[in-house]
């Protein structure tokens, strides 16, 4: 077996193996708005070249001759051991991709051994998603409610759900100027699609009744109005309201979108358990720094007292070793599994995780990496090529 234990190979794969075709695959399935929405950025997309950038410019030094019986990428976060350095990212509005919908994804996942985060912008409700999950690792992704009654509702939901992990996301808040939906006149939010968490929750319902005199489902367009404001509308929560969330979420806080290291230790004195950084994969703010490239100072800075996920512009197994070396103790996945998710459905998912985890073994064995806890700088090393 040339490729080792644990490698998938499948010639009647519907999925490339190449990121670039991939991608291409995707587009060909999708309406353009639909394509434009996940494989869009912020402004003139410079965030996003500047993450793929900077895994171009940080290379990996393979070793030689190295004992490679046990290979294994196993880790253990907070507690618990998973096969894989690998979650799910949150990905709202997974129905606009393909009719599986986050209840699909969530169930491959839970197949393949990797933690499933749900976002807020789910479209469909918390309990749908957790009973599609099953025994699966469930992580709650929050964005983040201006009312505290309605954050405490969502929390408990996702506590009475099987969620174990609460991921904050801090960098959607407002949402970003992103060209190609604005020219497409399309945010799907606006007419309820990925509201569903929001429109499906006691508290908020009550609040939009008494407001607006009516039901929700009188007029959905108003309700996911009023639920956008409460979540994605500036000003945004502030450090102090931490507090509030810790006296209702008893299992690991986790933020997403941490790309300052004074974000990072702010996070630690505030009393979280771990920080993603991230830059939301370019789709926030538009010049922003490739989020490679500030892990590195963050993990300097944390790393040794809080646990630090990384994301933005991962796509191929060596990213992910380049992430892992740099000091990220595991890796969010985004838009590579939802490209294989438009292709195919749970299927088209399923592949994509297969390979990267195979291109991850493959990259492993060959650079003489036997497991995550042997990643680290000296395999790795930031070069400029040209002008
Ligand atoms: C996202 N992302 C995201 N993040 C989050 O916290 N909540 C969410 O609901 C969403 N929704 C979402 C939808 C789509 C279509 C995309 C592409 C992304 C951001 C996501 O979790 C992750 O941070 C980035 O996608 C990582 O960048 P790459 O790897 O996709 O470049």
């Amino acid at each position: 077996e040339i490729y080792g234990k644990g490698v998938y190979l499948d010639t009647r794969q519907t999925v490339s193996t190449d990121p670039r075709l991939l991608e291409q695959q995707a587009k060909n399935a999708l309406s353009q708005k639909s394509f434009d929405f996940v494989a869009g950025g912020a402004g003139e997309k410079a965030t996003m070249d500047a993450n793929r950038l900077a895994f171009r410019q940080w290379k990996l030094i393979p070793r030689m001759l190295r004992k490679m019986e046990g290979q294994n990428t196993s880790i253990e976060l907070f507690g618990k051991k998973y096969d894989h350095p690998i979650i799910m990212a949150p990905v709202g509005v997974q129905a606009i991709f393909h009719e599986d919908r986050e209840t699909g994804l969530a169930e491959v996942c839970a197949e393949e051994g990797l933690p499933y985060t749900m976002s807020t912008a789910n479209t469909c409700s918390t309990e749908d998603l957790a009973a599609a999950n099953k025994d699966g690792e469930r992580w709650y992704q929050l964005y983040w409610p201006r009312d505290n009654e309605i954050t405490a509702s969502l929390l408990k939901r996702a506590k009475d759900n099987g969620f174990t992990v609460l991921m904050i996301t801090l960098d959607a808040v407002p949402l970003a100027w992103r060209p190609a939906d604005l020219d497409n006149g399309y945010i799907p939010f606006l007419s309820g699609v990925g509201c569903e968490v929001g429109l499906s929750d006691p508290v908020f319902r009550a609040k939009f009744e008494k407001e607006a005199g009516h039901k929700v489902e009188d007029d959905i367009p108003a309700a996911a109005r009023m639920w956008l404001a409460e979540t994605y509308s500036a000003p945004g929560p502030t450090w102090e309201g931490l507090e509030f969330i810790k006296k209702n979420w008893d299992g690991p806080i986790i933020l997403k979108g941490i790309q300052h290291v004074e974000d990072a230790k702010l996070a630690l004195e505030w009393g979280c358990d771990g920080i993603v950084v991230s830059n939301h994969g370019g789709r926030q703010v538009d010049g922003a720094i490739g989020s490679l490239e500030v892990l590195p100072e963050i993990v300097d800075a944390v790393g040794d007292k809080m646990t630090v996920l990384f994301d933005s512009g991962i796509r191929t197994g060596s990213d992910i070793i380049k992430a892992l070396c740099l000091g990220a103790q595991a890796v969010l996945i985004s838009r590579p599994i939802v490209y294989g998710f438009a292709i195919d459905g749970r299927e088209g998912a399923r592949q994509v995780i297969k390979n990267l985890l195979a291109d991850l073994w493959l990259n492993m064995a060959t650079a003489g990496i036997r497991n995550v806890g042997e990643c680290n700088r000296s395999l790795i090393r930031k070069v400029q090529y040209g002008g």
